[in-house]
């Protein structure tokens, strides 16, 4: 084991930096070293932070980055390290994210001794994801969230608990919750999928991830169009966009077609104009709905429909409800005879006038149901002036408001 990790020091306040332009330059700087003809640089952008602007336009094709293989966090630099070591003498395994965590709070720890703290240096002191929000904000969010956030925190907690257990014969290494929390998520915000070779000191969920300097300062866009991979011939990780973009424009790409929900529980921050949003609907809701509307077999309808995994994408969006709403309420809503033949749902024809009818009696409960919900939650504001809500409550406030329209806008759609 290296002598940085047997003889640590607590030198100040861990994971605590807040990356000044001053820092930006060096990560730039550090990298340049190897990147030659950087075509961008780190910019702050008034409605999305910090992000990278473009030096000279850019066209559909062009490589906008390029970074190489040892600039790149991967499964092997955190074996290589002391956390590999630790990993090598445990029997315990710990996932990726996991060791990964524990690498980038040692690796913070030992500062300029770290070959990585020009990048580490740069990193989010905080995020604004839920799992940071103080419990009087998280009250703040629609049931759904407040649900993912509680799960969320839990697995956080368990992943830490892993990694409590497995340091604990390791007496030099102590890591607190906080450390931990920042850790991952800077992991979940930043990290680039990576192909892995397998390891036996590392579980094989989520083992393609690394984490990208610089690459990391992109923003996503719904418009970005981009491909993402590692080029063998230069031994970089490169991303090259199908967009045009001026000189001086922020240069997006896409983390992938997520929804507002998805986006603030593992990036902290949603798109008013996002196409991808949707408004899930929990399962047990809408069969608790065809229960209290005593319609009859739900024990075999709801076997038809778990078996089937029919329970999947219950959401709806602008567009209204998804495919699988309708076709989970159409087999609630079926007689005896209708059940035989369940699968006439793949053709999306009417399975007969009173299926018909139940059906949109359903859809229109649930939906005001689901309104009723939201709009309880807009009294709990402390203020209807969102110039005295946190930031935390603004983000509370506009994915609420996105909620309640997109409810709004399927019950429209049921006229
Ligand atoms: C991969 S990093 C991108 C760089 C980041 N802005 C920074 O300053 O380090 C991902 C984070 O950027 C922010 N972000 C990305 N796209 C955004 C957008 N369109 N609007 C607002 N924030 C965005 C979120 O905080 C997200 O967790």
């Amino acid at each position: 084991m290296g002598r940085t990790l047997r003889n640590r020091k607590r030198i100040g306040k861990r994971v605590a930096h807040s990356a000044s332009s001053d820092e930006l330059i060096g990560l730039f700087k550090w990298l340049k070293m190897k990147v030659r003809n950087q075509k961008l640089r780190p910019t702050m952008f008034h409605d999305t932070g910090r992000g990278l602007m473009t030096k000279r336009p850019i066209y559909p094709g062009d490589v906008i980055i390029a970074i190489p293989k040892s600039f790149l966090i991967t499964m092997d630099t955190v074996l290589k390290s002391e956390v590999g070591f630790l990993l090598k003498r445990s029997h315990l395994k710990l996932n990726l994210q996991q060791a990964m965590s524990i690498f980038l709070i040692t690796e913070s720890e030992k500062q300029e001794e770290s070959v990585w703290w020009r990048y580490i240096k740069v990193l989010p002191e905080t995020f604004d994801t839920p799992a940071f929000w103080k419990s009087s904000d998280l009250c703040l969010l629609s049931k759904n969230v407040y649900k993912k956030t509680f799960a969320a925190l839990n697995d956080l907690q368990t992943f830490y608990d892993e990694i409590i257990l497995f340091l604990s014969s390791s007496k030099e290494v102590t890591i607190t919750f906080n450390e931990f929390r920042w850790a991952w998520y800077c992991i979940n915000s930043r990290s680039i999928y990576y192909d892995c070779d397998s390891s036996p000191y590392i579980t094989d969920t989520n083992k393609n991830i690394a984490l990208a300097p610089f690459l990391d300062l992109l923003n996503h866009s719904t418009t970005a169009e981009v491909e993402a991979a590692f080029n063998m011939n230069n031994n970089c990780f490169e991303i090259k966009t199908y967009n045009s973009f001026r000189k001086y424009d922020q240069v997006f790409i896409s983390y992938g077609a997520h929804s507002n929900t998805h986006l603030l529980m593992e990036y902290g921050f949603i798109l008013p104009d996002n196409p991808h949003d949707v408004y899930e609907i929990d399962y047990d809701e809408i069969v608790k709905v065809a229960q209290n509307l005593n319609l009859q077999y739900i024990d075999k309808k709801k076997r038809v429909i778990e078996e089937n995994a029919i329970n999947r994408k219950l959401v709806c969006s602008k567009e209204g409800m998804s495919w699988s709403i309708h076709a989970v309420l159409k087999i609630l809503a079926m007689d005896f005879t209708e059940l035989k033949s369940w699968k006439l749902i793949f053709k999306d024809d009417t399975i007969s006038v009173t299926n018909q009818k139940a059906v949109k009696n359903m859809s229109q409960i649930i939906l005001q149901q689901e309104l009723l919900e939201i709009r309880s939650v807009f009294v709990k504001f402390p203020s209807k002036d969102k110039s005295r809500l946190t930031r935390h409550q603004n983000l509370a406030l506009d994915l609420l408001t996105i909620e309640e329209n997109i409810l709004q806008q399927s019950i429209k759609l049921l006229q």
